[in-house]
């Protein structure tokens, strides 16, 4: 599979005084799946609608292959979507795909095969209003995978799933990605997608605050250490001269940006009796929040 690069370039859109999105840009390559990551109203699914031609911008632009949505000629071949679901409840999920087959020149044989690559068969004959949000994700994927395209853009796939959805989802997403297609995500929980993501891109309030792999947003985690000491008068003199280093108790010293080994070392060369010491530093989700907040 030779999955097309995606790509949006300092797009903006405003819905009348609403800012939506502002001057976006990144990337999703191909044989990688990309998180495209934020709080709810960051403006994910508003840069998802226009990559796909759903929304008009303001300015800027969203290409996949190097062409907008509007300009492919075989769009449902190019790129499947799934985006914030609305299914007819009355519809079968075959009679949904069946639906939307000729849009994407699938025929019924395609439309089962769908169904079977999301492991849902088995339910093709079952209506859509009695589904869980894990068979309409699936479901939604089934529709995506329709055309047989190279690239899939899922809006919040993850989200309503249990574990086990979770986990099947994640191992599709990353197959796909492997045979060389280009997969982007949203989520607006980072560890949903932990798992699933090899780049990332961060956004909040309308604008991308980070894009990496997600190996380089691990290495954002800020370190931080802890140190015990009996030695009150020693411990406080050591903290004042750390930088915003606190006392949590008069032995109990937490110090930011420094790691265990870091801190060990400074108690060494200040003299101070070390009861404890311990590393810890921020989690993913707390580096994925730092970076969300600075939004606000
Ligand atoms: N059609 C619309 N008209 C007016 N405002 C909109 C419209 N669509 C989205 N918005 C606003 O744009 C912002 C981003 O929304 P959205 O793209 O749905 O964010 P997300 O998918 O990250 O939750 C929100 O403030 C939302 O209320
Ligand atoms: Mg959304």
């Amino acid at each position: 599979m030779d999955g097309p690069r995606i790509a949006v370039e300092s797009l903006t859109k405003r819905y009348g005084a609403v800012t939506a999105v502002e001057d976006a840009s990144f990337v999703a390559e191909p044989g990688r799946v990309t998180g495209f990551l934020g709080p709810n109203g960051a403006g994910k699914t508003t840069t998802l609608r226009a990559l796909l031609g759903l929304v008009t911008p303001t300015a800027g632009a969203a290409t996949i292959g190097g062409a907008a949505y509007a300009a492919l000629e075989h769009p449902g071949t190019v790129v499947g979507a799934h985006l914030e679901a609305g299914f007819h409840p009355g519809r079968t999920a075959r009679e949904h795909l069946r639906t939307v087959a000729p849009l994407v020149g699938a025929d019924d044989a395609r439309c089962d095969e769908a169904l079977a690559m999301v492991g849902m068969d088995g339910a093709a004959g079952r209506r859509v209003g009695g589904f869980s949000m894990g068979m309409r994700q699936r479901l939604g994927l089934a529709t995506a995978l329709l055309g047989e395209p190279a690239a899939l853009v899922l809006d919040e796939p993850a989200n309503g799933l249990d574990p086990a959805g979770i986990t099947w989802m994640r191992a599709f997403l990353r197959a796909f990605a492997a045979r060389g297609g280009t997969v982007l995500l949203s989520s607006h929980l980072l560890g949903e997608v932990e798992q699933t993501v090899d780049d990332v891109v961060i956004i909040a309030g309308g604008r991308v605050r980070h894009t990496s792999s997600l190996a380089d947003l691990h290495r954002l985690a800020r370190p931080s250490a802890t140190l015990r000491s009996p030695d009150a008068a020693r411990l406080a003199l050591l903290a004042a001269d750390l930088p915003g280093a606190t006392l949590a108790d008069p032995a109990t010293l937490v110090v930011p940006d420094l790691d265990a080994a870091a801190l060990g070392a400074r108690a060494f060369a200040a003299g101070v009796e070390v009861h404890g010491l311990a590393g810890s530093g921020e989690t993913l989700e707390q580096v994925f929040l730092r970076m969300t907040e600075a939004a606000a």
